[in-house]
């Protein structure tokens, strides 16, 4: 049964900031993957990846995704490399309606070379080199992230009042089972 709402999507692509709103609008709780992932283990997502790399987050990753997921009706922004190990993806699919926030690399870029969020994935890179790691990276993960049952390009939509509301439409087209 799909009873919870997964946004998924590229870092910066704006999933927490559109679940949020979506949150208000549906009246469901709002639960950030990452947030849950730092609290569950009382460590932040660098000190994590400092730890144990990037093996150690995918499964602190995963454990909390099962967490969420199966046991809460809520909407949840997954970090962006969530839907691309083990099968997560299916896990997603199965427990919620999925939506994958479309958004061109230039938005991408623009977004994450100014964001405070410490994402050691992209950490230390220049514009010219977050370019083409994030286009590498996209082309890798799109795969994954097109098993959503809902695709939003949100390029052409100026704020994220108005993605929360495209998606809602959408949401409403598709059955819960
Ligand atoms: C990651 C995205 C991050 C966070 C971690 C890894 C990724 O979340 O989970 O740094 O692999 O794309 P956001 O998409 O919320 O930035």
């Amino acid at each position: 049964m799909k009873r919870s709402i997964a946004l998924l999507g590229f870092m910066g692509c704006g999933k927490s900031t559109v679940a949020k709103r979506l949150a208000e609008i549906v009246g469901y709780d709002f639960i950030d993957l990452d947030t849950i992932i730092e609290k569950k283990n009382n460590k932040t997502t660098p000190e994590i990846f400092a730890e144990g790399g990037e093996d150690l987050f995918r499964k602190k990753e995963r454990e909390a995704l099962e967490d969420v997921i199966k046991f809460q009706i809520c909407i949840i922004a997954t970090g962006g490399g969530a839907p691309c190990f083990f099968d997560n993806m299916e896990l997603i699919n199965r427990y919620s309606r999925s939506i994958y926030i479309k958004c061109s690399v230039d938005t991408l870029i623009s977004r994450l070379s100014t964001s405070r969020t410490e994402r050691p994935l992209i950490k230390g890179k220049s514009r010219s080199e977050l370019k083409s790691l994030i286009e590498e990276m996209i082309t890798a993960r799109e795969p994954y992230y097109s098993k959503a049952d809902i695709i939003i390009d949100s390029d052409n939509m100026e704020t994220a009042k108005d993605v929360a509301e495209a998606i809602q439409q959408e949401l409403l087209k598709i059955p819960r089972v």
